[in-house]
């Protein structure tokens, strides 16, 4: 397989979506085909799923129960790996997710408090043990991130600075663990800072060289 997979991570509100599009820019400005996609929702399952996992539970129905949660982001996942991921990869292309497993594992595992082994067990088995060569997480105390949010809170959203603290945290020693995989980016920086350290960096992963740019 040819492709070059990368994700995006962050809590709500970080900017993930504005460096995913500079960055689609770019690589197609270097004549890569690059195809933009995010979960939950990549797929046309998966925004049915999304709609279930993220709309407000009516005030008199139970929250999804933790495990329930997990399935259906996983589901989504195992979805958008076989029908949208797998086969733009196979085609040569490059795939920017904004999303994937480390948000299971930050937010369900992090967040909800499953353990993190049952996370990456389900998510590997969901993939298939696919991965990304890069992920970029752009990380931001969630009091201010979730302050940029332009809508209404939908139901992750709404879960609680405590829960949001978790998630970062959790998302911050994922990176730890694997540094070859992850960069952490300080996401308060202006746009622009944020996707020059993105931008110096692909152009080492594909070899892009001084000379070029
Ligand atoms: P989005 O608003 O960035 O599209 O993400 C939807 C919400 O779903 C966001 O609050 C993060 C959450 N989420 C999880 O809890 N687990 C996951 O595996 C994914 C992909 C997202």
């Amino acid at each position: 397989m040819a492709g070059l997979f990368i994700s995006f991570e962050g809590v709500d509100g970080v900017g993930k979506t504005t460096q995913v599009e500079r960055l689609r820019q770019y690589l197609e400005s270097r004549g890569r085909t690059v195809l933009v996609t995010r979960e939950p929702g990549g797929t046309p399952l998966g925004a049915t799923l999304r709609q279930l996992l993220l709309r407000n539970v009516a005030e008199d129905a139970a929250d999804i129960a933790p495990r329930a949660e997990a399935l259906i982001f996983a589901a989504d996942r195992a979805q958008h790996v076989a029908e949208t991921i797998l086969p733009a990869l196979e085609r040569d292309e490059v795939v920017i997710t904004d999303r994937y497993l480390d948000s299971s594992l930050a937010y369900q595992a992090g967040g909800r408090e499953l353990t993190a082994r049952e996370i990456r067990d389900l998510s590997l088995w969901a993939t298939n043990d696919l991965l990304p060569v890069r992920t970029y997480l752009l990380d931001m105390d969630p009091a201010e991130s979730h302050a940029r949010l332009q809508h209404d809170e939908d139901r992750m959203e709404s879960a609680g600075d405590d829960f949001q603290n978790r998630t970062r945290r959790a998302f911050l020693d994922l990176a730890k663990a694997e540094p070859e995989r992850f960069r952490i980016i300080d996401a308060a920086q202006p746009i622009e800072t944020v996707w020059t350290q993105i931008r110096v960096d692909i152009d080492d992963l594909f070899g892009y060289g001084e000379a070029s740019r």
